[in-house]
């Protein structure tokens, strides 16, 4: 995999919001896998920016979601079709006829994570899938040990992840669902490009397992390993506990342009 060190959270948002738009460039009705969480949150204000200053025209993107969390009300500010309405949709000016997510609310929890396996292969595929990292080295929501080759369905969150995201629930792990459907690990590894953001020294445990360790259901990040394309974008505190960080940055800067990410 590629492994690019920038020097920080802003930098790593504008190169993946690049090739983001470089890919709608390319693909004017490419399907973006969006993540939520705190850090790609720099990936869609630069690629915002991109829009609305006619840098790129994203009016054909389609936009889908990686997770959602079992039981909230679809309109509950926190369920993850809320966040990435109010985070990635509407600040693209795209409307929610272009936007598909897992129905966290359906009483056949395994019918809607079929379902929306399946409308993700009817819609032609995931190209690119934007990823973040979670302190335990999960993805989407595939906590530890959850299977390389799982499918869309439904989990239970790890107590750390209850703990990291209590945040956004006015810092009471009560209100932090405990089931979640997320697209399973091979579903997210169909998509033709994986580009993973990670930043702050809270993720640098967790990206040295997931790019240098072994590939492990126990670290589910290092799945990417397997993928033919998988780019991870890290600032310096991230990259900090990498053995390979010097020639992961010397590989970058003789990089030629024109490849992109
Ligand atoms: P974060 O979440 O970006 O808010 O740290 C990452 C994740 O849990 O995947």
């Amino acid at each position: 995999m590629e492994v690019v060190i920038v020097p920080d959270a802003q930098a790593g948002g504008e190169l993946i919001a690049e090739a983001m738009a470089a890919l709608l460039r390319r693909k004017p009705h490419a399907l973006l896998g969006v993540a939520t969480g705190s850090t790609p949150l720099p990936v869609y204000e630069a690629l915002t920016t991109k829009v609305r200053s006619g840098a790129v025209d994203a009016s054909r993107a389609r936009i889908c979601q990686l997770d959602e969390y079992v039981g909230l009300p679809a309109d509950h500010p926190e369920s993850y079709r809320s966040v990435v309405l109010r985070e990635v949709v509407e600040p693209l000016g795209l409307s929610e006829a272009s936007f598909m997510g897992p129905d966290g609310t359906a009483g056949d929890v395994q019918a809607a994570c079929d379902d929306y396996d399946s409308a993700l292969a009817a819609a032609g595929g995931v190209d690119l899938q934007l990823l973040g990292i979670g302190t335990d080295g999960h993805i989407g929501f595939n906590e530890p040990c959850s299977s390389l080759a799982s499918r869309t369905r439904i989990k239970t969150l790890t107590e750390q992840t209850r703990v990291d995201n209590a945040r956004f629930f006015g810092g009471d792990i009560d209100q932090v669902p405990h089931h979640v459907i997320t697209q399973g690990i091979g579903t997210i590894l169909d998509a033709r490009h994986l580009v993973l953001l990670a930043t702050g020294a809270g993720k640098a445990e967790a990206v040295a397992a997931s790019v240098e360790g072994p590939v492990s259901a126990l670290v589910p990040a290092s799945a990417l390993q397997l993928h033919p394309h998988a780019t991870v974008v890290v600032d310096e505190a991230a990259a900090s506990e990498l053995k390979l960080a010097d020639y992961f940055r010397a590989t970058y800067a003789a990089k030629p342009a024109w490849q992109g990410l």
